[in-house]
């Protein structure tokens, strides 16, 4: 039997016009189109998101049409610069919106920063165990101006990286999105039982 589309939103989390976070997105986009994934794109430079406020953010003007974009994926793929060792505020902004939307889903994280970001990467996955989705084993990272110049990947072992990433988001991204839904439809104990509407 042929799997549904797998649905992926790719956040941009730089402000930065210039941005190397976003020719990076740009180009994981590309292939994940190529190998026939759905892919949404939030760009919080073109998308700005108000700054999560508990007692007014789920009435904001736009808010419903973001949440059912994010209600729609099965996996994120999250891009930031490395601010201070911390994911930007941009990003932070946009995960502080949901948490039950993660619920069960797949984060894969692309990092812009010269210390490897370790610490970035880190932040993310904690995110990611806080709101129960599941996080790649790793994350991709890369030097801005070394690794991408003019918008352009120009280092072989971050385009290897990258390829590894498009495939595992597609591979691990399916499975879980195909468990995800027998899960929520079944009525075993799992961590999604919870979700169940
Ligand atoms: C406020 C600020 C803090 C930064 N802190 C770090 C840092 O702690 N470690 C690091 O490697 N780079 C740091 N950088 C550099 C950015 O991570 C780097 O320039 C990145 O490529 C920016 O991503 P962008 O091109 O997508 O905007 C910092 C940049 C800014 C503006």
């Amino acid at each position: 039997m042929s799997q549904p589309i797998l649905n992926v939103l790719a956040v941009v989390g730089s402000l930065n016009r210039n941005s190397s976070t976003r020719s990076v997105i740009n180009l994981v986009v590309g292939q994940l189109k190529a190998e026939g994934c759905a892919v949404d794109v939030l760009d919080l430079l073109g998308e700005p998101l108000p700054l999560f406020n508990p007692d007014s953010a789920h009435g904001a003007e736009g808010f419903s049409a973001l949440k059912s974009r994010v209600e729609r994926a099965a996996v994120y793929i999250l891009g930031t610069p490395d601010y201070h060792g911390s994911i930007s505020s941009a990003l932070k902004n946009f995960l502080d919106h949901f948490w039950e939307e993660f619920a069960g889903k797949l984060f894969a994280t692309i990092v812009a920063s010269h210390e490897k970001g370790l610490t970035v990467t880190d932040q993310l996955r904690t995110v990611a165990r806080q709101c129960y989705a599941w996080s790649l084993p790793y994350g991709v990272a890369f030097a801005d101006q070394l690794d991408v110049q003019e918008g352009r990947v120009v280092s072989d072992s971050l385009d290897e990286r990258l390829k590894m990433l498009v495939h595992d988001v597609r591979v691990y991204g399916q499975l879980l999105a195909g468990q995800r839904r027998a899960d929520l439809a079944g009525t075993a104990p799992g961590f999604l039982a919870k979700h169940r509407k």
